[in-house]
């Protein structure tokens, strides 16, 4: 099977985890074997719709039995019909899409806020018996994904909050200091300004940072070029100094990019 064509899908699980961030799980049968931390899946709406498919990132898999789990934020009319889809129905995909953050054996920081929280469990995972500590930012109490963010062996987990209400009050990086928190990468996935101040901090330490900039994206096919990132290298196809997050990233190596 390949990754380029569209698959239908069965929803095995639907619901709310907190405000407007839902969680499904999809009976993807052999593609889950090919599904790395860091890529996505494009989700097509329902026939007649003219919306463009959503991209969403690949949250859990779970190679036994076939599944992954998808966890994103109501934030459109796309997401919105989407939320609304019952359990047992057949969705179209394509994916895995994106190129996954590469794994190294190095004490890890994975970095992540909002609807950047999702990719890195699965990272996490993967990452199982390399020491880590997992920085999380929210706005405020309204969590989601810690109790499987804690079962991650090796795993430490720091959160910040925007009001203060759990863990350290401010952003990731504030909890990144105030617990002196050390590692000899990074992982990241989140807004623009995180991503920024997490490129910024890497190379203050001078430590390797991959960062993954799927929220840019729209289409997710390279198609509306409403994701293109500044890039230090001059990109061989266009003679530019650009890159379009959905085919050449997600993830890239922060050095790489301008934000
Ligand atoms: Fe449309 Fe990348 S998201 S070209």
């Amino acid at each position: 099977m390949s990754e380029k064509e569209f698959t239908e899908v069965r929803i095995m699980s639907h619901r709310n985890l907190t405000g407007d961030i839902w969680s499904m799980w999809l009976d993807v049968g052999e593609l889950a074997q090919y599904c790395k931390p860091g890529q996505f899946i494009n989700l097509y709406c329902n026939e007649g719709t003219r919306m463009l498919p959503r991209p969403i990132s690949i949250c859990e898999v779970a190679k036994l039995t076939k599944a992954i789990r998808i966890v994103y934020r109501v934030a459109g009319e796309g997401t919105r019909e989407i939320s609304q889809i019952p359990v047992d129905s057949w969705i179209k995909i394509m994916g895995p899409l994106g190129n996954g953050f590469t794994l190294k054996e190095d004490k890890a920081i994975l970095v992540a806020g909002g609807i950047g929280i999702p990719p890195m469990l699965q990272l996490a995972k993967e990452l199982k018996k390399v020491e880590k500590t997992v920085v999380l930012g929210f706005r405020d109490s309204n969590t989601f994904l810690l109790k499987e963010f804690s079962s991650v062996p090796n795993t430490k987990i720091v959160i910040a909050t925007e009001d203060g209400s759990i863990g350290v009050k401010g952003n990731v990086l504030d909890a990144i200091k105030a617990e002196g928190v050390t590692g000899d990468v990074i992982y990241s996935c989140g807004p623009t300004p995180m991503l920024r101040a997490v490129k910024n901090y890497a190379e203050e330490q001078n430590i390797e940072a991959q960062i993954s900039l799927e929220e840019r994206m729209a289409c997710g096919i390279g198609a509306c070029l409403a994701c293109v990132c500044q890039s230090k290298e001059v990109d061989h196809h266009t003679n530019v100094h650009n890159k379009r997050v959905c085919k050449e990233g997600p993830v890239f190596d922060a050095r790489e990019v301008e934000l």
